[in-house]
């Protein structure tokens, strides 16, 4: 097998902001009503493995199958322990992104520390080029930090990386039905503020999630969604974007009802998603986890990477297909992401 492995590690559950329409859920609802079902995710991290779990998982990467390692969470740089992980995957010749609220970008040790490690990338998560629609999609759980200090700590993170070309630094945004226009004014946002890659994602939510109806696109949302990412990719204004299958795939994920095929999916073969408690999935979609039979199921704790991912299928048609599942091509396409050269 060749290296080609990328994982998706949300490392630990902990975040200090409050985002209501966030994959972990809310801790106002876990407290009264914690998740019971393998798969889901919650910032209570009751569950999250230590430390020592985590770097000794992470000293089995050497002479893996893995490539590259996509850290999310919770919020990775909170948590101290993050960067001695990062240091370890990028010992063992991993590329290594950061998925990050940007709020402690604003701290030099992290930055400085981000530099000195080699991190590939940082993408920072920013939904509205409105500071006061962001920080009601966004709200830090404390009422101190939004949206101009996210554009600080992106700032200082430029600073800090000099004329070095790494980490590349990205924004990530969450496209709602609310906002398609967020499509283009984010990109233009991104393009002030100097970043290297910009990644608009539809948001994913469940059916029978209280926001799903105010947020989720239907198909109605296609043309004017349509539009926006047109002129996005007419318009790229020296931003890196996902190669332009991406907006069909998009449309794809609005346009039908959470049905449909991936024909040649990496879930399983070529992606695989760890959760804070150690859990191991073929990749993060809800119903690619719920299809994963008990004797199926995997874990990082006590294993070893290299046997792990040793063994694996083809990439083969998946009949799952949803709109969960258009957030990972971006990852997959980390390598156009950090790789183009921008010309500004
Ligand atoms: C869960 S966060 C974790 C990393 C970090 N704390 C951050 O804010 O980027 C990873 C990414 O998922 C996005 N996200 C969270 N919930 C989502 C949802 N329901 N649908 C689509 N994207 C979502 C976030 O906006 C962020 O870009």
């Amino acid at each position: 097998m060749s290296r080609d492995v990328t994982l998706l590690w949300a490392l630990r559950s902990p975040c200090a902001f409050a985002c209501p329409h966030c994959y972990f859920g809310t801790i106002e609802e876990h407290k009264t009503a914690p998740p019971d079902r393998a798969g889901v995710l919650s910032h209570l991290a009751r569950t999250d493995l230590s430390l020592a779990a985590l770097t000794a998982f992470a000293r089995t990467l050497p002479g893996s199958d893995v490539q590259r390692v996509v850290i999310a969470g919770g919020e990775p740089l909170d948590w101290p322990g993050a960067l001695e992980v990062v240091a370890l995957i990028k010992d063992a010749g991993c590329e290594v992104v950061i998925a990050t609220n940007g709020i402690p970008l604003t701290r030099p040790q992290v930055t400085e520390r981000l530099v000195d490690l080699g991190v590939d990338g940082v993408s920072v998560s920013l939904d509205h080029a409105d500071p006061e629609v962001n920080d009601r999609m966004r709200p830090s759980r404390s009422g101190r930090f939004g949206y101009h200090d996210v554009l600080a700590g992106i700032g200082a993170l430029r600073r800090a990386r000099g004329s070095r070309r790494a980490p590349r630094i990205g924004i990530y945004t969450v496209v709602t039905r609310e906002h398609p226009q967020a499509i283009t004014e984010m990109a233009a946002l991104a393009a002030e503020s100097g970043v290297d890659y910009y990644v608009p994602q539809p948001i994913s939510l469940p059916p029978d999630h209280a926001l799903a109806a105010r947020m989720c696109h239907t198909p109605g949302d296609v043309a004017a969604v349509g539009a926006h990412l047109d002129r996005l990719y007419r318009h790229p204004q020296g931003l890196a974007l996902p190669d332009s299958s991406y907006v069909h795939r998009f449309l794809a994920s609005i346009s039908t009802q959470d049905s449909g095929k991936v024909p040649g999916c990496f879930g399983g073969a070529r992606l695989f998603f760890i959760q804070p408690d150690g859990s191991l999935w073929d990749c993060p979609s809800d119903r690619r986890i719920a299809a994963t039979p008990p004797e199926r199921r995997r874990s990082i704790r006590g294993a070893d990477a290299r046997d792990l991912f040793a063994d694996r299928p083809p990439c083969t048609d998946c009949m799952l297909f949803s709109r969960d599942c258009v957030n990972m091509w971006p990852l997959m396409g980390m390598p156009r992401l950090l790789d183009v050269e921008v010309a500004r």
